[in-house]
């Protein structure tokens, strides 16, 4: 019996020690002091020595089963400290790591100086009007008065779609589509995409343009003149000044082509301006009564009168940028700049 006693101990403790996980021991302790465990088994010898014999074998039971029992616990320590010592070093965070930059997402420079276009608008009492950037021929040139072989409608300068649908060369179709729905008084401005057959250094085939357009009782040049001073003053500075010249469109009479003062050089004449001190940024005009009748108004009742102006454009003078196509090109260098 004792050498039983003696095997089963060493057996035991080997089994202890080289139990290498959590899981592993669980079951070594189970087959030692399970219900058919190892010293079950033993103690159940006991009932066949002799009586006399049984209390020394019985206290050296015992003792072995104690010291199983530190055994176990100790190595159950080991192995749970060394579980959590893995999963420190499993999850440890390198505080001295340099951070991961997340990259700002900001407004495009067309889109901010849009936004400043039209919070100048919006405090001079305009409301936003949208219009498609398909549209028919009919209001992107018969509404207006632009006549079938009005140059502006050949196919070198425009998209077509089809026989009557073509990509808006303009945002002035909006003016018609807008006056059909309404009645004046109307102040409203247009900010849209627009498209022409042209792509160079100062031309994109898709640029922007933003509209404006008022109609009223009346409404005289003089009117047009001060809103436009104002808003170049606001757009560009207090010191810039407007200056009209006489053109032509067909939905506007009389027509005049602005120019603001050169914002590279103030108006002393520098490269940019071609030493004239002027820049070219808008055309306008009385709205033609041909353009009223079109949309069922009484010319004899109303004037109105309308503007457009590249969104792009102000964006390039806005931010002394010399070629359109940056705009488009998405190249993260540039449009991090604003
Ligand atoms: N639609 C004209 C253009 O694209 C600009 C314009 C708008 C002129 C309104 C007069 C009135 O060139």
């Amino acid at each position: 019996m004792e050498a039983q006693i003696q095997q089963l101990r060493e057996e035991a403790l080997h089994a202890v020690e080289s139990a290498a996980t959590l899981q592993e021991l669980e079951s070594v302790r189970v087959k030692l002091f399970g219900k058919k465990g190892s010293l079950s088994l033993l103690r159940r010898e006991l009932a066949h020595l002799p009586k006399s014999e049984r209390p020394r074998y019985g206290a050296l039971l015992t003792e072995l089963q104690r010291s199983l029992e530190a055994a176990l616990s100790r190595r159950r320590e080991e192995l749970r400290s060394a579980e959590l010592q893995r999963r420190l070093q499993a999850e440890a965070v390198d505080v001295t790591l340099p951070g991961r930059r997340r990259l700002l997402g900001r407004p495009h420079p067309i889109t901010q100086t849009l936004q400043r276009m039209l919070e100048i608008f919006h405090g001079l009492g305009y409301e936003v009007a949208e219009g498609p950037e398909i549209e028919t021929e009919w209001y992107n040139f018969d509404a207006l008065n632009t006549p079938a072989h009005h140059p502006a409608r050949d196919m070198h300068d425009t998209f077509y779609l089809s026989d009557e649908l073509l990509l808006r060369t303009h945002t002035s179709p909006v003016q018609a589509r807008v006056m059909e729905q309404r009645k004046p008084p109307i102040r409203i401005v247009v900010p849209g995409r627009v498209y022409r057959r042209d792509s160079d250094i100062s031309h994109s085939p898709m640029f922007h343009q933003l509209e404006g357009l008022l109609v009223d009782r009346s409404a005289r040049f003089s009117d047009l003149k001060g809103t436009l001073a104002a808003f170049a003053r606001q757009m560009f500075g207090e010191q810039t000044r407007v200056r009209f010249r006489p053109s032509f469109f067909p939905f506007t009479e009389p027509s005049a082509e602005v120019d603001i003062t050169c914002v590279f050089c103030n108006g002393e004449g520098c490269r940019v301006c071609k030493q004239s001190g002027w820049l070219e940024v808008l055309g306008c005009g009385s709205v033609d009564p041909e353009v009223f009748k079109a949309v069922g108004y009484d010319p004899q009742e109303v004037r109105g009168f309308a503007f457009g102006m590249g969104v792009d454009r102000m964006a390039m003078l806005l931010f002394r940028i010399d070629d359109i196509r940056l705009f488009f090109e998405n190249d993260m260098r540039f449009l991090t700049q604003f």
